[in-house]
């Protein structure tokens, strides 16, 4: 959730690190830091509070051309100077930076502190900091002290630590949080995201878990957590700093919902075939027999990660016929899953670097089940972890609530629902039929996104309500919840998301007039039954804010959207929901982007 920039080369390192820090602040913020190497001393500034505010407080001259930097999201103590990045030992030698979580800290702290060491803040951090420093000076390598600390640490770290000894070296470390490594022309860069990286270099390398790497500015060189020494293959990212940009919107939120047209287009290129009416999926890396063999689909991934994968399920059931079924991976992972060898298991993730999805594909494959991902970020670890799979091509999806990577997930359900069915019963007929469908949908967003004045002020009239329901039958019920999650994760309106056929078990004693209720109505065979639901919460005195294909006498308003195949419509249902939330959340002045007490990307338990 944190970020981390690491610079050695030629260069002066403090802007470079700013500049990196800026780009990863929509991963964590509550404060930030950076310390460089200069001769043989550190020098250290850190502030609760955003990027700006650190830069302020560096002084002009901060010359050093090594040096790591951080953007902190608190788990261990609150937001404070003293907490946040780099931490510094009792010297003034070692500086670290660290994302993820250190689980024995405290008893390590104690063993510290009866060793005589004085802690400053009450950070996780700071223990590896003591250790490493009392490492070092056993050893004449900064690397072998790194790598030797670290095995009385349990938990989940990405580190960068300069010594004060050693200007021109940085050792960086990952084991369950995400570091990248950029190659630069005399120059290296480390990072827990390439956004900070793509300004200077699109060449890259990922760290595995376990692994460690010394970086000087003629280059690196990576070993194991036993000194084995790895081969790594850099590989080009295709995102550069433009993808970073607002683009002139006033929220990244918005210029992300408004590139969906593009985005889903950039999903289906080159993957619909239409002489056999079937999805080019070559990254699955499965023949057609094998394909043919699955006889159950489970599919994991975390909060909207996972509602998308529940419309996944259902495409995969209606058009493959195949028993499917989403789940929480963060559940998933913890109560011993029973894998099957004939169940093709997906995980889905924009960021690729969600610890519990992660943690759950890596279950899945020591107890030899058969993983595909859907994944937004090219080479991160739950897409090397994966058999195979489908990236989305979404871009860089920056603001915290995810709204892109959602459709292009629900489209990349699509294909791979196509693709198990056309080599299964579905006819070449209803192939084509979907097919024809998909290559409708970038337009249909067109249009949909056209309704923004109307869903403003329909989001400007209820944002005042105090808590709201969303409801949805069968294909609906995912976009609800869809719906229920932006709202309340960017407006902090209290959602509840029910299924329709359930809100007379229970939830209908909450409607009242000050609980308004938005509810997906497609034109389905559920149409009906969605009808008389509504007269339902009227007659409770229930305001309703309908999404469907038409207006209804039961709803007091209605945003109508183009009508699709009923398969593939769930997926255009969901961008009025996406305007709805964006909209509550601006006219109730919240950080759209930065949503209190969240973070882009969650690579801690
Ligand atoms: C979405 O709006 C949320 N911020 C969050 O639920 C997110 O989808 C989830 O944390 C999974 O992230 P991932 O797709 O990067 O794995």
């Amino acid at each position: 959730m944190c970020g981390i920039v690491a610079y050695v080369g030629p260069k002066d390192a403090a802007p470079i690190l700013l500049e990196g820090l800026q780009r990863l602040e929509y991963r964590g913020y509550d404060s930030a830091g950076l310390a460089v190497v200069n001769g043989k001393s550190l020098k250290m500034r850190k502030v609760k509070g955003r990027v700006a505010d650190l830069a302020e407080a560096v002084p002009a001259r901060f010359k050093g051309a090594c040096g790591i930097g951080h953007t902190r999201w608190a788990t261990h103590g609150v937001p404070s100077d003293v907490n946040a990045h780099p931490h510094l030992d009792g010297e003034g030698r070692i500086a670290v930076v660290h994302n993820g979580i250190i689980e024995n800290a405290d008893a390590l702290r104690q063993r510290l502190e009866g060793e005589g060491v004085t802690f400053e803040s009450e950070t996780d951090t700071e223990v590896l900091c003591h250790l490493i420093a009392r490492t070092v000076k056993e050893t004449d390598s900064l690397d072998d002290a790194v790598r030797r600390a670290l095995k009385s640490v349990v938990g989940t770290y990405g580190i960068a630590v300069v010594d004060a000894q050693r200007p021109g070296e940085i050792v960086v470390a990952r084991n369950g949080s995400p570091i990248v490594l950029g190659i630069g022309e005399k120059e290296m860069f480390a990072a827990s995201d390439v956004a900070a990286l793509v300004r200077y270099t699109r060449q890259v390398v990922h760290l595995e878990d376990g692994e460690l790497a010394v970086l000087r500015a003629d280059g690196f060189h990576t070993f194991t957590s036993d000194a084995r020494e790895t081969a790594k293959e850099p590989f080009t990212v295709d995102w550069d700093t433009g993808h970073y940009d607002n683009g002139g919107y006033e929220h990244y939120l918005l210029k992300e919902i408004s590139e969906q047209p593009d985005t889903v287009a950039r999903t289906l290129r080159g993957r619909i075939d239409d002489r056999f009416h079937i999805a080019h999926l070559g990254g699955l890396n499965m023949d057609a027999r094998e394909t043919r063999s699955f006889r159950r689909v489970k599919i994991i991934g975390c909060g909207s990660a996972y509602y998308s994968g529940q419309i996944g399920a259902q495409l995969i059931e209606e058009l493959a016929r195949i028993p499917a079924d989403a789940e929480p991976a963060s559940e998933f992972r913890y109560r011993n899953p029973v894998v099957e060898p004939d169940t093709l298991y997906v995980a889905i993730s924009q960021s690729g670097e969600t610890y519990d999805t992660l943690a759950a594909v890596q279950e899945l494959k020591r107890k030899g089940g058969r993983v595909l991902g859907i994944v937004n970020t090219v080479g991160s670890a739950i897409a090397r972890e994966c058999d195979g799979g489908l990236y989305l091509h979404a871009g860089p999806e920056v603001s915290v609530a995810s709204t892109k990577a959602f459709t292009s997930t629900a489209v990349s359900f699509a294909l791979l629902a196509l693709h198990l069915a056309r080599v299964r019963d579905l006819s070449p007929a209803d192939g084509r039929r979907i097919c024809e469908g998909l290559r409708r949908l970038p337009e249909q967003i067109e249009q949909i996104l056209k309704l923004d004045e109307q869903i403003k002020t329909l989001a400007e009239k209820y944002a005042q309500a105090p808590s709201m329901m969303f409801v949805g039958r069968v294909r609906g019920y995912p976009v609800a919840r869809e719906g229920a999650q932006k709202l309340k994760e960017i407006s902090y309106v209290h959602a509840e998301a029910y299924p329709a056929s359930e809100l007379k078990h229970g939830p209908l004693a909450l409607i009242n007039p000050d609980m308004p209720t938005v509810a997906i109505v497609p034109d389905d065979e559920l149409l009906d039954k969605n009808l008389t639901t509504l007269g339902e919460i009227r007659a409770r005195s229930g305001r309703i804010l309908m999404i469907g294909h038409r207006t209804a006498d039961a709803a007091d308003d209605c945003v109508v959207v183009p009508k699709n195949e009923t398969e593939l419509d769930p997926i255009l249902l969901t961008i009025p929901l996406q305007l709805f939330a964006y909209h509550a959340a601006v006219a109730l002045g919240r950080d759209v982007d930065r949503p209190r007490n969240l973070a882009k990307s969650v690579t801690v338990e």
